[in-house]
């Protein structure tokens, strides 16, 4: 399977390097306006390969990813310290809008997988330009929220992250909502299984999780100036549950016909990846405070999409 990365600045390649190490695909292509960079990225990630497969990776420019399965769209800017997502809207929206046609050019069948943000917006945005169904116009949404949310819970219970059972939905960004009511620690829910290990959920435990989850982002770009290696990750699951048709229960932002009376808006849900895509979303059965903190987010994203202009 051959996936296209355009972008090849630290997102776009961390999640190359992350696909490179688990063996994911047969073929890797980084492209970037800086084709410099493009090639000394794929160099450097070309020389993990003996040491965990037989990717080929290499650079090139749109041509190179003709018939790609996949292409991630990493491209354009990233917050600065301070900035929030929404604020790279008018940028990123700029560059797709260039960016969605030279892709579609070469390669109309691919699944596109949006990590640019304010990325609900630009799955939004990337989904009309593009012509495509919206079950293969993925947004990595959520995935690294829900990642963050699973490793602080799996902390504070003393159990792997990956035995959390649990999501975090809406936007990916300041609106997005952690649905603690349905969480659950293997098959047991988490209040109580908190309950049960001594480690009770604790109004103050929950409102140091929920700005860990909601915050971190925040708390890396001040410390090293953007964040890469958790949403590199994220990206390669979900090209993961792509090429191995999995199926796989995964938080991704797809437009959706209507969200709680919120009509055509890309926001993070529970949905089955699999080889087509989105095959389907699963509605999680949500408490009153998330399902209105759930609408609210879709009304600022549907807000913020309409505010562009195609
Ligand atoms: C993140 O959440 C900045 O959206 C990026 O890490």
């Amino acid at each position: 399977m051959k996936v296209g990365i355009v972008g090849a600045g630290m997102v776009g390649s961390s999640a190359g390097f992350a696909l490179v190490l688990q063996n994911i695909v047969s073929d890797l292509v980084l492209i970037d306006l800086n084709a410099a960079r493009a090639r000394a990225e794929a160099e450097d990630i070309a020389h993990a390969v003996p040491f965990a497969g037989s990717t080929i990776v290499r650079s090139g420019t749109y041509k190179d990813i003709a018939d790609a399965a996949v292409v991630i769209l990493a491209c354009g800017v990233s917050q600065k310290p301070g900035e929030t997502r929404p604020e790279l809207l008018g940028r990123n929206a700029e560059v797709f809008r260039a960016v969605i046609g030279e892709v579609m050019s070469v390669s109309p069948n691919a699944i596109l997988l949006v990590a640019s943000n304010p990325v609900d917006v630009i799955t939004d945005i990337s989904t009309h330009l593009s012509g495509l169904p919206p079950a293969r116009v993925i947004g990595s949404g959520t995935i690294l929220d829900t990642a963050r949310f699973r490793w602080l819970i799996g902390r504070h219970l003393g159990i792997a992250p990956g035995s959390v059972h649990g999501y975090v939905l809406g936007e990916h960004g300041d609106s997005e909502v952690l649905a603690w009511s349905n969480t659950c620690a293997g098959s047991v829910p988490l209040t109580a299984f908190a309950a049960q290990v001594g480690a009770p959920l604790t109004a103050e435990v929950r409102a140091r999780i929920d700005t860990g989850v909601r915050r971190a982002a925040y708390t890396i770009i001040a410390g090293k100036g953007a964040t890469w290696y958790g949403i590199g990750a994220g990206l390669a699951r979900i090209v993961k549950a792509i090429a191995r048709d999995e199926q796989a229960v995964l938080s991704v932002s797809i437009v959706e016909k209507e969200v709680l009376g919120v009509p055509d808006v890309a926001l993070s849900l529970p949905r089955l990846v699999g080889a087509q895509g989105v095959s389907a979303t699963l509605w999680p059965d949500l408490n009153q405070e998330e399902t209105e903190a759930l609408r609210l987010s879709a009304n600022l994203l549907k807000d913020m999409s309409d505010s562009v202009v195609l």
